[in-house]
């Protein structure tokens, strides 16, 4: 009796579920939205929940099973659904042109807390994400760049040294993987202008804090905990605990540093400057610069900042590794404006050929390969029938996009000679979002990374040893990841 009652309970629990799956997955076909085959239960991201696939490539696969020319595809992640833009108008509708129906994004929803659980600028929500974002935006200002740039050239001093000493293959070159290189160079830069602190991470005696950075990025439950926040937020109560152990280190660096500061009274250029006199300036109830208030905003630029840059710099040491073609162009170009000046931010302006690089590579492998909003209500999407409801999210796949051949020839292929301005604008802005919400550390970005290069390639001629086969090589992490490294060859110039 009591099998029969089970099984029957069963059936009916089974049945009910298969019934109410069913519907909410056909919420894009009750909108005339195409949408690819789904899973019962895992929606479309079956394959990234059971660790197969890392979300940007099942967000690429999406993309790619619309038409040419169809202006979005609808998705669900479990049951929720999502629109995944597609045409580069409706990307710019709804992420400039309507900015304020869209100014938030499904990121850490549901606290406000970014990946360390601070109340920062990357998971704020309007109207205090528009207060923070104009106090913040004068830090990275062109003067403000201006100051950081010697102690960016100061930072890659040790990482021209860890190449000379790393080991050698046969041939006699300097074999090195340059994902670790990057992110050690990255993370002293960061460490020196957003924390005000002067390390070397290339110093086996002076890691803790790159250790205590990996603990944001590396391994496998922090590839969970980035899924949970960038995919799945509203479940980000699962994740509490293993998100608050990094702060409390970089807790500590930050309060020395500032307390330093204003005990001596003196000037650094850095953030440390900056965050002072947010401190002790006046407050407003909206969003108050206090305790870690004050701590949010150097963490959210060392974890928004450090992945993506490393990252970057690393597949354009690889790109350049696997093209030497573009590499002699670009040595030829450096040698040119530097020929034994001093490092200026003008000089690095005037070089055309190596910002045509940096873009070209970031089109490839953008570091971070999505990004969405949330309608904050019912929105028409013009010249179309679509209304996006309110609190449907919207996701961009940047590599998707940036690789489609209705907008780029040939577009696996690295070629920074392609770049017509008008496209270079648009996917350099894709590769740091677009719109208002888009990278605030951007120019400092593209500084960090060309300051890295420069460096380099004034020492080094690059080769590569295996050529990795990239898409078929990715970590299952929401950045852009080469699963086995990044493997370089450097041989040192005469
Ligand atoms: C190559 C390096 C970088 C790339 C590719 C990159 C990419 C991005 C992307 C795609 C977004 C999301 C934008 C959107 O939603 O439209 C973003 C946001 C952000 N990035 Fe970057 N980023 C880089 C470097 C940096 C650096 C060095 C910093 C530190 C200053 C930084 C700080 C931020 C912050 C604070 C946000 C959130 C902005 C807001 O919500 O208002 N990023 N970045």
């Amino acid at each position: 009796m009591d099998f029969l009652i089970c099984t029957t309970a069963l059936i009916i629990f089974l049945s009910l579920f298969y019934v109410y799956a069913k519907y909410r997955l056909s919420y894009w076909s009750r909108r005339g939205v195409k949408s690819p085959p789904t899973h019962l239960l895992f929606g479309n991201f079956k394959d990234c929940f059971i660790f197969k696939k890392p979300p940007s490539e099942i967000l690429r696969e999406i993309y790619n099973s619309a038409n040419p020319d169809d202006p979005y595809i609808g998705f669900y992640i479990f049951h929720k659904p999502i629109l995944l833009l597609r045409d580069h108008d409706v990307i710019k509708q709804i992420m400039n042109k309507d900015f304020d129906v869209f100014p938030n994004r499904r990121f850490g929803s549901g606290l406000e807390r970014d990946s360390v659980n601070l109340d920062s600028i990357l998971s704020i929500k309007q109207p205090r994400w528009k207060y923070l974002r104009n106090k913040l935006t004068p830090i990275l200002t062109g003067q403000k760049l201006k100051n950081m740039l010697p102690l960016m050239v100061e930072c890659g001093k040790p990482m021209i040294d860890f190449i000379e000493k790393s080991p050698i293959n046969e041939t006699g070159q300097n074999k090195c993987e340059v994902k670790d290189i990057s992110s050690r160079y990255s993370t002293d830069v960061i460490a020196s202008l957003a924390f005000g602190i002067a390390i070397n991470s290339f110093d086996e005696k002076e890691t803790d804090f790159w250790n205590n950075g990996m603990k944001i990025f590396k391994g496998f439950k922090r590839s969970i905990v980035f899924i949970i926040l960038f995919f799945i937020p509203e479940w980000d109560f699962l994740i509490g605990p293993f998100i608050r152990e990094p702060a409390n280190y970089f807790r500590q660096v930050f309060w020395d540093s500032m307390n330093t500061r204003e005990r001596l009274a003196f000037k650094r250029g850095d953030m440390i400057d900056y965050m002072l006199a947010l401190k002790n300036g006046e407050q407003d109830p909206i969003y108050t610069f206090e305790g870690d208030r004050l701590l949010a905003h150097p963490t959210s630029f060392y974890i928004a900042g450090l992945e993506a840059t490393a990252t970057a710099i690393a597949f354009v040491l690889y790109d350049l590794a696997c093209y030497p073609e573009h590499q002699t162009t670009l040595y030829n170009e450096i040698q040119t404006y530097l020929s034994g000046k001093e490092l200026t931010m003008d000089l690095i302006n005037e070089m055309s050929f190596l910002d045509s690089v940096v873009v070209e590579s970031l089109r490839l492998h953008p570091p971070l390969p999505v990004t969405d909003r949330i309608a904050l209500r019912d929105y028409k999407l013009p010249n179309t029938e679509l209304i996006i409801e309110k609190d449907i999210p919207v996701y961009i796949s940047v590599n998707a996009s940036n690789q489609d051949p209705k907008y780029f020839s040939h577009p696996q292929d690295f070629d920074p000679r392609r770049i017509k301005t008008g496209d270079k604008k648009f996917y350099e802005s894709l590769a740091f979002g677009i719109g208002p919400r888009s990278c605030i550390g951007q120019r400092f970005a593209l500084i960090i990374i060309k300051v890295a290069l420069i460096m380099i390639l004034s020492n080094y001629i690059m080769s590569y040893e295996t050529k990795t086969t990239l898409n078929n090589n990715q970590a299952i992490h929401v950045f852009t990841y080469a699963a086995d490294g990044l493997h370089v060859l450097f041989k040192k110039r005469n």
